[in-house]
């Protein structure tokens, strides 16, 4: 057993009633703020330490040499022609969706404006060349410890299986074929699924971020997941779709599909893809200055 399966047994047994007053997440907070007399961060001040930490974060991108069958997606037209203020102001978290197909092509700009690789870099560390990548929304360290999974309802040229997404390679590697019924299994009844078009699972390697940054490490995952989601959210919106962010999951079902472990693989946000059924009502800014809800005073000078 190595020093994380032992940790992980030791906290399996903490019974929380016995912690209060505290709760877990105040115990969190204080225990990972960072202090200038005692920097979290671990030493990566020698160069060769420096070269190790940056080889094994280029391999924190997870690829699943192994799978089956690997689909290169559509790179042709790769941009969206919708303003970005537009995109802001019409992403809502619609419920119901129409029944729809999505092509490839679609997917291909969802994943890619999202959570692809927008940059390249080369360096030399005492003598070794190393390369890494950079993608489309920013992550502690650049260590990009986040991975993408897909299930599509109904996108065109895909089947009912998981799919996971390579950044490197901008490919959906395929995991394994799964049901429908299985994958409702994942979200808390009441999220529903129906005419849902995909399910996007956002997991961490965690334990890469954590390298680094210690137990301070789980703050930045889930604010790099927000920056994802957010990504997915509005690209969703540009393309004529929509995204319902989720936090009602059930977490082991999903580490069952995904064949993670739940301790150093751990999912924290899922997506449900779908067209909407409907036209968010929007309010303008001059509407709302209008009826007083965001205040008439003039500071022009
Ligand atoms: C972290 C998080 C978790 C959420 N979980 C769910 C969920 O499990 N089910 C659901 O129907 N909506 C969920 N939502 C969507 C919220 O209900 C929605 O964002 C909120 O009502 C505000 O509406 P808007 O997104 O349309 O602005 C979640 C949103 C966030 C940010």
């Amino acid at each position: 057993m190595d020093k994380r399966a032992i940790e992980l047994s030791t906290i399996k047994k903490i019974d929380l009633t016995q912690l209060e007053p505290i709760s877990l997440s105040a115990f969190y907070c204080a225990n990972t703020k960072n202090q200038s007399d005692h920097p979290l961060i671990n030493d990566l001040e020698s160069e060769i330490s420096k070269t190790d930490f940056f080889f094994s974060s280029s391999k924190s991108r997870r690829t699943y040499p192994g799978s089956s069958k690997k689909i290169l997606l559509p790179v042709k037209g790769m941009h969206i022609n919708c303003r970005l203020d537009d995109a802001i102001l019409n992403r809502s978290s619609i419920k119901t969706f129409r029944k729809s197909r999505v092509s490839i092509e679609d997917l291909s700009r969802l994943l890619y404006f999202s959570a692809g690789t927008n940059r390249q870099y080369e360096a030399k560390i005492a003598g070794r060349k190393i390369t890494w990548s950079a993608h489309t929304f920013p992550s502690g360290g650049c260590i990009h410890s986040l991975s993408t999974y897909i299930f599509p309802y109904s996108i065109d040229k895909l089947q009912h299986a998981i799919y996971h997404y390579d950044p490197s390679q901008h490919a959906l590697e395929k995991l394994k074929a799964i049901s429908k019924e299985e994958v409702a299994k994942t979200v808390v009844s009441g999220n529903n699924l129906p005419n849902a078009l995909a399910i996007i699972y956002i997991t961490s390697r965690i334990d890469k971020t954590k390298d680094k940054y210690s137990e301070r490490g789980f703050r930045y995952v889930l604010q790099e997941t927000g920056h994802l989601m957010q990504n997915l959210c509005l690209v969703a919106v540009s393309l004529g779709l929509t995204i319902l962010p989720l936090g009602g999951f059930y977490e082991k079902h999903i580490e069952k599909i995904l064949n993670i472990d739940g301790n150093q693989e751990q999912v924290l946000y899922v997506g449900v893809l779908g067209k909407p059924d409907r036209k968010q009502k929007r309010i303008s800014i001059t509407e709302l200055r209008k009826n007083g809800t965001i205040g008439d005073e003039d500071y022009s000078v």
